[in-house]
């Protein structure tokens, strides 16, 4: 895992204390978390999460520590500027999911708890870098498949339905619009690339992977959550186009998994979903979003400019285009609370 912490190590880092300021962090006096270096065992870094093993008593299921920092991640590359306090937005919005979703009964999930006083071994700097941006949760095995749920038609939905008519094999009907909503929520599941893009695969493909009875359960949840799920964000005043789940078979005391299926990961977050303004929504064009569409704009240009080539290391991030990706995040969390 440590070897995915794409982009990361390239950037110049001050290390205060056991976490690790960025120099360019904007000085607007907001404390930026982008690295994480706490004394628990097992780090693991990826794009956006720090993941922690916490302290075991012998017989009981082993526990992570999920901290999200304030990295962004755009076209797979980790940006070497922080948006500060995005890992909070990012964490209250998948704790509000995760109490929404548990009653409904649809599957059970990794949650345990977001408090971290009851931490052991922490100095008093880490509990309060922690505080808001980290959820304990029961370790899993995860399934090496991204569960994908599309209830309109975009991104690279959007771009296999032009060339082929299906998306992720899946028929389609004819004459559908960009971001058009589609007759039913398609399942459209990924692989969970060690190095690079996650790659669209067929639902046959999926079962291959992973047996057919696994598959088919997967599939099942992932869309009666979806359901669910962009109901309520319907009521917010918030289109759910997509959104990416990832499960897990829970580990016993002894580090093994048991045939228990988990919710793991972020849930519903604007960077495992996205999210339109159902104000103004109009098939036939690309809808705002509530994630980091304008900053992948921003890049875009860049790369036209000749500025960047979409690969390690990525630009650092004027402050103009941190504090609009930031509002972003923070509506969409408004929105959600
Ligand atoms: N309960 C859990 N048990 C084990 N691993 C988990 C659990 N919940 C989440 N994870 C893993 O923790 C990591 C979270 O980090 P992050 O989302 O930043 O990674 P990522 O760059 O998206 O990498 P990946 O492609 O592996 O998801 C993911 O690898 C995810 O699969
Ligand atoms: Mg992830």
């Amino acid at each position: 895992m440590q070897a995915k912490a794409r982009g990361i190590g390239g950037a110049p880092a001050d290390t205060i204390g056991s976490m690790t300021a960025l120099r360019h962090a904007p000085a607007d006096g907001t404390d930026a978390v982008f690295e994480t270096n706490l004394p628990l065992a097992g780090r693991r870094c990826g794009k956006v999460r720090d993941v922690y093993a916490l302290p075991a008593s012998p017989g009981t299921p082993p526990r992570l520590l999920v901290v999200a920092t304030d990295r962004i991640s755009a076209f797979d590359v980790v940006m070497p500027t922080p948006v500060p306090g995005k890992g909070r937005l990012l964490t209250e919005i998948s704790v509000g999911w995760f109490r929404f979703l548990r009653p409904l009964g649809i599957v059970p999930d990794h949650f345990l708890s977001s408090r971290v006083d009851d931490i052991p071994g922490l100095a008093p700097h880490d509990r309060a870098m922690l505080a808001g941006r980290s959820m304990t949760c029961r370790a899993a095995r995860v399934v090496q498949v991204e569960c994908v749920a599309r209830g309109y038609l975009a991104g690279s939905g959007w771009q296999e339905y032009q060339a082929a008519g299906t998306a992720c094999g899946v028929e389609l009907p004819r004459g559908l619009r960009q971001c058009d909503r589609l007759p039913e929520p398609v399942f459209t599941p990924a692989t969970k690339a060690a190095e690079g893009h996650d790659e669209n695969i067929t639902f046959e493909r999926m079962c291959d992977h992973v047996g057919g009875d696994l598959a088919a359960r997967l599939r099942d949840v992932t869309l009666e959550i979806y359901r669910a799920a962009s109901e309520r964000a319907l009521a917010r005043g918030m289109i759910l186009a997509d959104t990416k789940f990832e499960f897990g078979f829970a580990l016993d005391g002894g580090g093994e998994p048991t045939e228990e299926l988990m919710l793991v990961d972020e849930v519903l977050t604007p960077d495992s979903s996205r999210y339109w303004p159902l104000a103004g929504y109009a098939p036939g064009r690309d809808q705002p979003s509530f994630d980091k569409q304008y900053l992948r704009n921003w890049l875009l240009g860049e790369a036209a400019a000749g500025r960047w080539r979409k690969e390690p290391p990525g630009p650092v991030l004027p402050a103009e285009v941190v504090a609009q990706t930031h509002a972003r995040y923070e509506e969409a969390a408004r929105l959600l609370a």
